[in-house]
C-alpha cells in the first residue's frame, strides 16, 4: 500500500471518528434524565409518602420496612389496582394507620404508586438461562 493511500485511511478513520464521538457526545444532552415520567400529581404524591413515612412499613423497589407489604407493583397486580389501593390508604387496616389524608392527597399518592409502578419490578422475576444462552422468565407465583 502506498503512504499516499495509507495516509488517506488513516485521515478518513480518523474525521470518522471526531465526526461519531461529536454525534455521540452531543446528542441528547438536553435529555431530563427522567424526571419528565413524574407528573406535577405524582411529585406532590411522592412527597406525601415521604412525610407519611410511608417507607417505614413497606417497599418500593424491594426497599423499606418489612410490616407492610412491598408497593412497587400495587397498582398492576391482578386484583389489585387504583381503587384497592385508595381503599387501603383511605381507611388504613388494623395494622396500617388512617392517616386522615383528603381525596386531593389520595389521588397524589395513587398517582405516584403508578408512576413507581411503571419504574421497577419488584420483587426481581426468576429469570431462567436456556441452552442457547438466551432468558426466559419465569413466574414468581
Ligand atoms: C405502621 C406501618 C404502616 C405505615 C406507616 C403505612 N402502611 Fe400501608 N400497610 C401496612 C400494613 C401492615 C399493610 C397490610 C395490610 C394489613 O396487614 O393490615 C398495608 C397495606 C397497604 C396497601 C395495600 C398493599 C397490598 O399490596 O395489599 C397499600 C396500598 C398501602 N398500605 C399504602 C400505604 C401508604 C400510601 C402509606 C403512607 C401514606 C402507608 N401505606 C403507610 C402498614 C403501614
Amino acid at each position: 500500500m502506498s503512504t499516499r493511500l495509507k495516509r488517506l485511511v488513516f485521515w478518513s478513520l480518523f474525521l470518522l471518528f471526531v465526526i461519531d464521538a461529536a454525534v455521540i457526545y452531543t446528542l441528547g444532552t438536553e435529555n431530563d434524565s427522567g424526571k419528565g415520567f413524574l407528573s406535577e400529581e405524582a411529585k406532590e404524591g411522592k412527597l406525601l409518602f415521604q412525610k407519611y413515612n410511608c417507607i417505614s412499613c413497606h417497599q418500593i423497589y424491594g426497599l423499606g420496612g418489612y410490616m407492610g407489604p412491598d408497593l412497587t407493583n400495587v397498582m398492576s397486580t391482578s386484583g389489585k389496582g387504583e381503587l384497592y389501593v385508595k381503599s387501603f390508604i383511605q381507611n388504613g387496616t388494623q395494622r396500617m394507620p388512617d392517616f386522615q389524608l383528603n381525596e386531593k392527597e389520595i389521588n397524589a399518592l395513587t398517582e405516584y404508586l403508578r408512576y413507581v409502578d411503571k419504574t421497577g419490578i419488584s420483587p426481581v422475576i426468576n429469570f431462567e438461562i436456556e441452552y442457547d444462552g438466551t432468558i426466559t422468565q419465569k413466574s414468581n407465583q
